[in-house]
């Protein structure tokens, strides 16, 4: 089937891209493996005919965004994120309007329909920049109000939440954590800025997914726990095949991020199905916002 895969890109031209919490004989055979802000910087810039993209919808629609030129596969377009779901552009463009139209600053983790109403898009890797950066004392964040509060601790402007979440990172304790610390005593903590404030206050380290990884290469330390979804255990794991990496809690698991399988890679790739796209009015909008934040790379 990895054979048969890989044969089937090549013909086609199409780069197989997966995120860092992709299952793993997925990610064994993708092209590029990352965090969303990697992802993204690739698909703007391959020269592939088609990106399939191996993680979930708001991902493949942002290479979209970026890429309208080029077909975007999702394995299985039934592939979201709740988080995304839960903030939509009426809504959001009526909250920037009554706090007198600040700049909305919008996690990837989006709809294109609300990164067109948006100012800029950022994500876990580059959130205090892109909001360091603004010309604005104030802004609006969406959809995640963990990060939102995470980046309120890094920078002087007024932060406005909106009540979005992760539903696995948000249900990660202070008492898993110490549960997980009473096994691995010694172990460095990492925690994703999607987990809760009383979460993030007791982390040795916060950082997005590939940041984890360059994290655990760079530290001196040999064991960590790991608070984010259990698919990073593969790639950090495979990275540092020296050190022991441990989950902070298995319930940290993503079901749509393990909706991607192999056999479903194969036949989008086969009948060219699961095709994104995004309807031109909303796309120009959206590039815009996701466009400034890679800019700023
Ligand atoms: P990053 O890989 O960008 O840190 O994002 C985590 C995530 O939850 C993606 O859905
Ligand atoms: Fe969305 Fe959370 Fe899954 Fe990431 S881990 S795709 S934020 S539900």
């Amino acid at each position: 089937m990895k054979q048969r895969i890989r044969d089937l890109a090549g013909k086609k031209n199409a780069i197989l891209l997966a995120h860092n919490y992709q299952p793993p004989e997925i990610q064994d055979i993708a092209d590029l493996c990352g965090d969303s802000l990697e992802l993204s910087i690739q698909a703007a810039k391959t020269t592939a005919d088609i990106i399939v993209f191996c993680g979930v919808h708001f991902m493949a629609e942002t290479a979209a965004i970026l890429c309208p030129d080029k077909t975007v596969l999702l394995p299985d377009p039934e592939a979201g994120c709740p988080m995304a779901d839960m903030v939509e552009p009426v809504a959001l463009t009526a909250r920037k309007n009554a706090l007198g139209n600040i700049p909305v600053v919008t996690y990837v983790n989006s709809s294109a329909a609300v990164k067109a109403v948006s100012d800029i898009c950022c994500t876990s890797a580059n959130v205090i920049d892109v909001i360091n950066a603004l010309d604005a004392d104030q802004v609006l964040m969406t959809p995640d109000r963990n990060l939102a509060r995470y980046a309120a601790g890094h920078t002087d402007k007024t932060i406005h939440l909106w009540d979005g979440y992760c539903p696995f990172h948000n249900n990660l304790t202070r008492e898993d954590v110490a549960d997980a610390r009473q096994k691995h005593p010694g172990a460095l903590f990492m925690a994703h800025p999607e987990c809760p404030p009383d979460v993030l206050a007791v982390a040795d380290t916060i950082q997005s997914t590939s940041g984890m990884i360059r994290y655990a290469k760079n530290s001196p330390h040999r064991e960590f726990i790991i608070g984010t979804e259990v698919g990073l255990l593969h790639p950090i794991s495979k990275a540092n095949p020296d050190k022991q990496f441990f989950p902070a809690s298995s319930k940290m698991l993503c079901n749509d991020m393990k909706k991607i399988t192999l056999e479903k890679i194969r036949h989008s790739l086969e009948t060219l199905t699961g095709k994104v796209t995004v309807p031109e009015h909303i796309r120009k909008n959206a590039l815009g916002s996701v466009q400034k934040m890679i800019d700023r790379v």
